[in-house]
């Protein structure tokens, strides 16, 4: 990506969260979705330039074309898998990319679009050494504080767990080795 860039963020889970402190670094505008208006707020404060409900909106792709006059964003982190993934392809630019990190619901996709798009879909499972350096050199240079919802011991990892079963946080959950 690069500043004046569009990214659209799905959720406010530990990915989405840590994409949309990224997307501020960068100088890039960033669309989120969320099912929570008490998570909007936070995203809002945060400095996200968009946010949707995805529960009142369930048609949101819409709603990113709408807000980038019909076009679509230029980048898509994919976080829902193939429950989301039809309208991560809408939302999305032509000759556009789209970052699929991860699959948290299930369901069908017809690949259609992808080809008609020209998008370009990058499955991602872990990076090189080298992005993980670079990201740690950009995290120092900008004091970028993670934002960690909840920390627990490694004895309560079980409750960890629960935790992220139930999605009521917002960003990372810590379990402490
Ligand atoms: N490839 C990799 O290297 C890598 C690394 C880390 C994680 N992952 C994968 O990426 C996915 C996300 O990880 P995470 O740690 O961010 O998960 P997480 O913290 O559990 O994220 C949960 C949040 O995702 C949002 N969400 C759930 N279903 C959604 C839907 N249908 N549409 C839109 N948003 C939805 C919800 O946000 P709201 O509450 O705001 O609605 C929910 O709170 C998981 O599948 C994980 O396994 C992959």
């Amino acid at each position: 990506v690069k500043a004046g860039d569009t990214v659209l963020l799905l959720g406010t889970g530990g990915v989405s969260v840590f994409a949309l402190q990224f997307c501020k670094l960068m100088g890039v505008k960033a669309i989120c979705t969320s099912s929570s208006e008490e998570k909007i707020d936070r995203l809002k404060a945060m400095g996200a330039d968009e946010v949707i409900n995805y529960r009142t909106h369930p048609e949101w792709q819409d709603k990113v074309l709408e807000l980038t006059g019909g076009k679509g964003v230029d980048h898509t982190v994919e976080v829902g898998g193939a429950g989301t993934l039809e309208r991560s392809i809408a939302a999305t630019r032509v000759a556009g990319s789209i970052g699929l990190i991860g699959v948290l619901t299930g369901g069908e996709i017809n690949p259609v679009n992808i080809m008609r798009k020209s998008i370009r879909l990058q499955g991602i499972y872990v990076g090189s050494r080298r992005v993980f350096e670079d990201m740690n050199a950009a995290i120092s240079q900008h004091g970028l504080k993670p934002v960690i919802s909840d920390t627990f011991a490694f004895e309560d990892a079980r409750d960890a767990f629960h935790a992220m079963r139930a999605a009521g946080h917002f960003g990372k959950l810590v379990v402490k080795a």
